[in-house]
């Protein structure tokens, strides 16, 4: 009886208090409830226009929340590897703040080389806490299209050619980013493999090299990563612009993947109500300003989510099935991000970030060549006489480059990174070598240089020359920019070649000094025809802000380099599959403005064209040197055969038979040589980064199951591992296989 009195009080009790809860707190803003049920209660609260009004942008970077409901606003920024400075409400043009300065870290291709999933996660937390300081929900990244050609504009904002790699390295960066309550935005879902043309491109693919090649790494960040929201690209596929696409969309990316975030247009990626309603979209941003640089005013009813969406549902011509879809992802990715409560604070600026684009930076260079180990540059032997050559030593590279510019609190430039290095034990003397773009503007942001000089080529190239004669090192920084048709938004480059002469400079250094190291800045593969003459080159990438801090650690040793290429340095343009058998750019159509462009390479992009039509690169995909030595051993494998449910793994030693500390990327591929379709020779399908000491040796074990056998029938739209024997290689690059291992699958 008391026993029973007891829990009568208690039922009573608790739902009162429960009762009393209710009335103070709806579900929806609970976040004690499952984020489902708070999305249901929010959406029964709203009115038709409220709702419209979560579908669109109400700004260049934000979209309405609900006020009435407390529901806050979404706020966006660029992304991806930096925090972009505000903008105004409805212009590309600086708001004028002065607490928006970030930190910009290494460009997206930096972080590939390190083919280290650490750093992608030190990466994603890094600039997940500087876009969470600023108060942003969204981070308009990372990038994750496949390098298909190296005239692609926006190569440096994306992971490399590989699926495998792109795919293992974006997972953690998602999971840094978010685990602020910052939402990741991957993009460009997806073919958006070049800018020219890029809103008009309708790239033609088949199923195979879809579903094997291009969309492997937006699957891992949906399915591994969790990423909440997703940005659909600017090109066509099946006639359909991506960020209103049946198959992308609805067909693949939410049925196929349960993709249940958000899909953000590209700015100026939506093209039609219809589509938009039916085809995927759910949150439209940045129509009419094509990318980056039109602006139209207070047009935002007018977009294709708003008020013409409003039109079509009160006539009756749309249901609101599509739209209480679409309207209970944003309620989600507000959840998630806007209104989640519990949720660090971020920094900015923090020394932690610097030292983690530092750390990224010096993981991320690749030592191309090191002929007579001319490098690293010993400071402790006498007092140094070093040249510095070049404008790419003395220029900001954080400007530029399109919607990934950022407003940095610092850069060190190479010139002041390696002065600061040397101090008093080398004389460190500057020569321009050759003038490139000295603009250093984007947005309203200046880099503030001054990089004018009226001097010829030639006398540009005797001052060098003459300088280069005296010193014991010369050092030419040159490469790319973040200019039009460089590394830059909206154009592809002109080709391979280096701009402004800087071969020129390059021999006549060769010439004047034998210990010449070139420091090649870009996001991209360049001509390189003077590669025999120059005994030491490093491939240094976008560092960001501390760019000449991390260039100097490697030139001098205080970090050995142990980055890999993401992508093949190919010897000559035609040498790759997208020019070789490729359309690139497209052709145009009589009757449209559409450039359609077949990838007749298939799924042969990057070194698996190079393997199978046994073209010699200039620099493999996976290559990249070091101040010490590895030796492998013999690959094995646990078992002789496996089935298609078992796993199987691969052991080799790794051994450090030099006399520094390094690390080693071993990479693991796969070959299929017998199988009843085309098969790649060989495909990257695990990879581990090992530090070892002098002398030290370490088991590197890898772990595959049937996934890693398979390719994409796309007849049955299934992955299929034909049973039969399989090849395992363990490599130092795609292009340098230590041992193999071979095995069946039953
Ligand atoms: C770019 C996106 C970017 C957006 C917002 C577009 O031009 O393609 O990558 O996130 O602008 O700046």
């Amino acid at each position: 009886m008391r026993i029973l009195t007891f829990t009568l009080w208690l039922t009573i009790a608790m739902g009162l208090s429960v009762s009393a809860g209710d009335e103070t707190k709806p579900t929806y803003l609970d976040e004690s409830k499952p984020l489902d049920e708070r999305v249901d209660d929010a959406l029964s609260r709203l009115t038709l226009e409220e709702k419209i009004g979560l579908l669109h942008a109400q700004s260049k970077f934000s979209s309405r929340g609900v006020q009435r409901l407390g529901i806050p606003e979404l706020w966006a920024t660029d992304g991806p590897h930096g925090v972009r400075p505000e903008v105004l409400w409805d212009e590309w043009n600086q708001a004028g703040w002065t607490n928006d300065s970030c930190v910009a870290f290494p460009a997206l291709t930096c972080l590939a080389a390190t083919w280290n999933p650490e750093m992608a996660a030190l990466y994603g937390k890094s600039i997940g806490e500087e876009a969470r300081y600023r108060e942003k929900d969204i981070l308009l990244g990372p990038g994750v299209n496949i390098y298909r050609t190296p005239l692609n504009g926006r190569n440096f904002e994306y992971m490399g050619e590989d699926p495998y790699l792109s795919a293992t390295m974006v997972v953690p960066y998602i999971k840094g980013v978010q685990s602020n309550g910052v939402a990741t935005c991957v993009k460009h879902y997806a073919l958006n493999n070049q800018e020219l043309n890029r809103h008009t491109t309708n790239a033609i693919v088949d199923d195979r090299t879809l579903y094997e090649i291009y969309l492997p790494a937006f699957k891992a960040a949906v399915t591994e990563g969790g990423t909440w929201s997703i940005m659909g690209s600017y090109n066509l596929y099946k006639d359909q612009h991506a960020c209103h696409n049946q198959y992308l969309l609805n067909d693949i990316l939410k049925n196929e993947w349960g993709f249940d975030g958000v899909v953000v247009s590209d700015w100026g990626g939506a093209h039609d109500t219809r589509q938009s309603i039916t085809n995927g979209l759910d949150l439209e941003f940045g129509s009419w300003t094509n990318g980056l640089t039109e602006g139209r005013k207070n047009a935002y009813d007018s977009y294709y989510l708003a008020v013409p969406y409003i039109k079509l549902i009160e006539s009756g011509e749309v249901s609101t099935t599509e739209l209480d879809d679409k309207v209970r992802r944003v309620l989600k990715l507000i959840f998630r991000t806007a209104m989640k409560r519990d949720k660090p604070f971020g920094s900015l600026c923090s020394e932690s970030h610097y030292e983690a684009a530092r750390k990224i930076g010096n993981d991320g260079i690749v030592l191309l060549r090191n002929e007579n180990d001319v490098l690293p540059i010993n400071l402790d032997n006498g007092k140094k006489n070093i040249l510095v050559v070049g404008e790419n030593a003395i220029k900001m590279m954080t400007v530029g480059g399109g919607s990934s510019s950022l407003k940095v609190q610092h850069e060190i430039s190479p010139l002041d990174g390696i002065r600061a290095f040397a101090g008093n034990k080398a004389d460190v003397n500057f020569a321009r070598g050759y003038v490139g773009d000295i603009s250093g503007n984007f947005d309203g942001v200046t880099s503030g240089q001054n990089l004018a000089d009226d001097r010829s080529a030639d006398e540009l190239i005797s001052e060098a020359v003459e300088k280069a004669k005296k010193a014991d090192y010369v050092i030419f920084v040159g490469g790319l920019n973040k200019s039009a048709h460089q590394d830059c938004e909206d154009s592809d480059r002109a080709g391979l070649e280096l701009p402004y002469a800087q071969d020129a400079v390059i021999e006549a250094l060769a010439k004047a000094n034998k210990n010449l190291i070139v420091v090649n800045v870009s996001g991209n593969a360049v001509a390189m025809p003077w590669v025999k003459e120059v005994p030491a080159i490093l491939q240094a990438w976008y560092l960001g802000s501390e760019a000449g801090n991390s260039i100097a650690d490697v030139v001098f040793g205080a970090t050995n380099p142990s980055g890999k290429l993401p992508f093949t340095f190919p010897m000559r343009l035609q040498d790759v599959g997208a020019h070789s058998a490729g359309e690139y750019p497209g052709t145009k159509r009589n009757d449209a403005d559409i450039w359609d462009e077949h990838y007749n390479e298939g799924i042969l992009v990057g070194y698996r064209w190079f393997d199978k039509k046994g073209v010699k690169p200039l620099f493999a995909f996976g290559h990249g040197l070091s101040y010490t030595k590895f030796d492998y051993g013999k690959l094995t494998a646990d078992r002789k055969s496996m089935t298609a449910d078992e796993t199987i793994t691969f052991t080799i030693p790794v051994t450090n038979s030099g006399s520094k500390a390094g690390a080693e990327v071993v990479q693991l591929y796969i070959s299929d040589p017998k199988c009843s379709v085309m098969r790649p020779e060989k495909e990257l399908k695990g990879f581990a980064k090992v530090y070892l000491q002098p002398g030290e040796t370490k088991n590197v074990t890898f772990t595959i199951d049937k996934d890693a056998l398979s390719y994409f029938d796309a007849e049955s739209h299934k992955w299929v591992a034909e049973p039969g024997q399989f090849k395992a290689h363990a490599a130092a690059a795609s292009d340098n296989v230590k041992s193999t291992a071979t095995f069946e699958l039953k």
